[in-house]
């Protein structure tokens, strides 16, 4: 009766679960969720967040069923959740047992460590946006297109930002971000306002799993607003490299005074070896202004940005806002690219955190 009445009111018995590919094996006490009891077993499980809207951490249902705490189609697409999708963060175990699986990325990424860095510049990009450089304690390996997460002493919440450079084989001890002003943010108010200036930041970093994948297939990349961060660390990396394949990269601002970055990004173009497009799309800049570009919504130009692909054989590369990556899946899988070949990382700020919690 004990046991029954425990059960009802949420106090139930630990379920076992089970991560693949790591092979972990552990209980998850009642009420906790995958996530929690995965690290607390110090499983290094891909997270962020942690409130469900970064998807860092989403991984496939294998078997077993999950309650959600909320809703996983808020952060996930309608393909994903298809497939079987979840949000470790946010599923607490319903069954007996629960298998799920992580991603295996294929590669060996650098172990995150705990760094110390003050800001030693931060020069303005855009109205909003500011490229911040960070002197850390001693030199971080990172691969391109993965994050840190900075914590300042006076925010409760650490923010996580992607490397805007091209990594070093010695690791860089100078980092640089670009960090959009999100208003009333904690965190980029006291940067935008100065506030930050000789303060100590903690960085956790690298993570992530946000990385180009070894492949001769032609690449899609699609960025809004600061997402173009990680994108521009991996082009620049591939370039470095002599990744040989076909690209395209659209680049979603609103108006010409939101675009930045665009000698780097025409570098790029003109050193990029097996041909790159390079196409930036501003959704509300005024029609009498003499801009003769691309307008519209920066999704809507996904399918004529490789013209002739065979879409099934593209991989995507996604990084910006939620919405903006959601509306890039559904073109891809629309167009015929599988999901494994769609690698995102959507940029939730304070404003998309105070909205889910
Ligand atoms: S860590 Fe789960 S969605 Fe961000």
């Amino acid at each position: 009766m004990a046991s029954f009445l425990k059960g009802f009111f949420g106090g139930a018995a630990a379920r076992r679960v089970e991560v693949r590919p790591f092979g972990a094996c552990f209980d998850v006490p009642s009420g906790q969720t995958v996530l929690e009891s995965a690290l607390a077993h110090n499983v290094p499980f891909p997270h962020n967040c942690t409130v469900g809207t970064c998807g860092s951490c989403k991984s496939r249902l294998v078997c077993g069923r999950v309650k959600a705490i909320t809703d996983f189609g808020y952060t996930l697409s309608r393909q994903e959740l298809e497939a079987g999708y979840i949000l470790a963060c946010q599923a607490v175990p319903r069954d007996e047992l629960t298998v799920v699986e992580v991603e295996s990325t294929g590669r060996d990424l650098p172990a995150h460590e705990r760094f110390t860095g003050n800001i030693s510049a931060a020069e303005a990009l855009t109205h909003d946006i500011v490229r911040v450089t960070v002197e850390l304690d001693r030199p971080l390996r990172y691969v391109a297109g993965q994050y840190a997460n900075v914590r300042s002493p006076n925010v409760v919440r650490p923010r996580c930002y992607s490397f805007a450079d091209a990594p070093d084989r010695n690791g860089r001890k100078a980092v640089n971000f670009m960090i959009r002003r999100v208003p009333g943010g904690g965190f980029t108010d006291a940067l935008f306002s100065g506030r930050l200036e000789g303060v100590r930041l903690e960085i956790e970093a690298p993570l992530g799993s946000f990385f180009l994948r070894t492949s001769a297939h032609p690449m899609i990349c699609v960025a809004g607003g600061s997402g173009l961060a990680p994108l521009l660390s991996i082009l620049e990396d591939a370039r470095r490299m002599n990744v040989r394949r076909r690209c395209a990269v659209l680049f979603g601002a609103r108006t010409t005074g939101d675009l930045y970055a665009l000698d780097r990004l025409r570098d790029i173009q003109a050193a990029w070896l097996g041909g790159c497009e390079f196409i930036p799309v501003l959704s509300a800049e005024p029609a009498q202004s003499g801009w003769t570009g691309c307008r519209g919504m920066v999704t809507e130009f996904v399918a004529s940005a490789l013209p002739d692909a065979d879409w099934s054989q593209v991989e995507g590369y996604l990084c910006g806002p939620p919405g903006m990556v959601d509306a890039a899946i559904d073109v891809l899988t629309g167009l015929g690219t599988g999901l494994g070949s769609i690698h995102y990382d959507k940029f939730t700020d304070e404003s998309h955190v105070a909205a889910q919690i």
